[in-house]
């Protein structure tokens, strides 16, 4: 059996001025925004963009201190990771380190959803930061 990836889940975005970023994404490019919310556990707002099957997500930093006010201080705006959706996370993750990819989680985690989620260094990449997510 060969874990199998399904589909491009999403693209995180992070941004430091959401209504600045909605100003591209949802009213000149015409993406719906779907959703925009606080994520007080990631001390974030994130807007969700549906697109065919897709979803690109803006993330901003609502305080200083986040990983994400972290990331934006120190690399600036930009593509934040790339989100693919795969049948079995556990054994992908076991492809993965039998061929010496280096990963930021060794064990998926989950989410408060409930869905199993884990991210690839870009290091083994190409430079993107990629997350790997089990619906
Ligand atoms: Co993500």
């Amino acid at each position: 059996f060969m874990p199998q990836i399904k589909a491009i889940n999403h693209e995180a975005v992070v941004v430091e001025d959401m209504e600045k970023s909605l100003a591209f994404w949802r009213d000149a490019l015409g993406i719906e925004l779907h959703e925009l919310r606080d994520v007080p556990a990631e001390r974030s707002r994130v807007a969700f963009l549906p697109l065919a099957g897709a979803e690109v997500e803006l993330v901003m930093p609502t305080t200083d201190d986040s990983g994400i006010a972290k990331y934006l201080a120190k690399r600036g705006q930009g593509m934040h990771h790339l989100c693919l959706e795969v049948d079995d996370i556990d054994s992908m993750m076991t492809q993965l380190k039998s061929k010496n990819i280096r990963l930021i989680n060794e064990e998926p985690r989950t989410a408060s959803d409930g869905k199993k989620y884990a991210f690839i260094h870009p290091e083994s990449t190409g430079g993107v930061l990629v997350e790997l997510y089990q619906t």
